[in-house]
């Protein structure tokens, strides 16, 4: 079951780390909190099902105690099924798993669930909507790709919008977020926050031109996504 608790469709960034300085997360992931980040977004790298390799559990539990907020693990790996107690005992508050990891993905948002996490599953940009059709009432966020995985600063494909359009329409009233995952910038937010997204990734559209050092530029990046994406949703509802 989902739990309504505290749900709301609300614009949230979640500034993804794989753009921040991997010798300092824990000092970044408190610069964007205390810029005005929603969610931290950790995008974990095996190797084998994206081509690239980043970090696991026990990075995720180190930077754990420096986030306030929502964790929000991004598991771009297979199998996934033999790790998710793992990342919930690092203290991942959301796993979400892609639909193109596994045979059985039932059973894997189902792990997820009883690891006490709330469950997420992501589609890669060539699968379809109706993929995840019939676990609706498992999940409590999708995912959508609006890049091939792997690598921040990629482009946003914008064949992606339809999906989130009719991903928006198959969740009905359930509460399910929608979550957009690459290429997220002032430009393209505007785009799936009117198609129906309230959770928007962002790597290099954060984190560039600024650093620890420098964190208000974190909290202009952050600024002037959420701005653009709100402003969007007001014109949408105002159309
Ligand atoms: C891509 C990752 C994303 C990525 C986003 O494989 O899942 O989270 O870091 O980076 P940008 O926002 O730079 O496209
Ligand atoms: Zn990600």
């Amino acid at each position: 079951m989902t739990s309504k608790q505290g749900f709301n469709r609300d614009i949230k960034i979640a500034p993804s780390i794989l753009s921040a300085d991997f010798a300092n997360f824990g000092l970044e992931c408190e610069a964007i909190e205390a810029q005005g980040c929603d969610w931290v977004h950790v995008d974990v790298m095996d190797g084998h099902f994206v081509p690239n390799i980043t970090f696991g559990p026990q990075t995720c539990k180190a930077i754990r105690p420096h986030i306030k907020g929502v964790m929000d693990v991004h598991l771009m790996i297979a199998p996934v099924d033999p790790y998710i107690e793992a990342f919930a005992e690092a203290g991942a508050d959301v796993i979400t798993a892609h639909v193109e990891a596994g045979p059985h993905l039932d059973r894997t948002l189902q792990a997820i669930r009883s690891a006490g996490c709330r469950v997420g599953v992501a589609l890669n940009p060539a699968t379809p909507a109706e993929a995840i059709e019939f676990v609706l009432d498992r999940i409590d966020l999708i995912c959508v790709m609006t890049v091939n995985p792997g690598f921040g600063g990629q482009s946003f494909i914008e064949a992606m919008v339809a999906k989130v359009a009719r991903l928006r329409a198959l969740i009905g009233d359930r509460p399910v977020h929608i979550e957009i995952d690459g290429g997220v910038t002032a430009k393209t937010a505007p785009l799936v926050a009117a198609a129906g997204a309230d959770v928007l990734v962002a790597g290099s559209a954060v984190f560039s031109g600024g650093s620890v050092a420098t964190p208000q530029v974190y909290g202009q990046n952050i600024r002037a996504i959420r701005e653009a994406a709100v402003a969007a949703i007001r014109a949408e509802k105002a159309a």
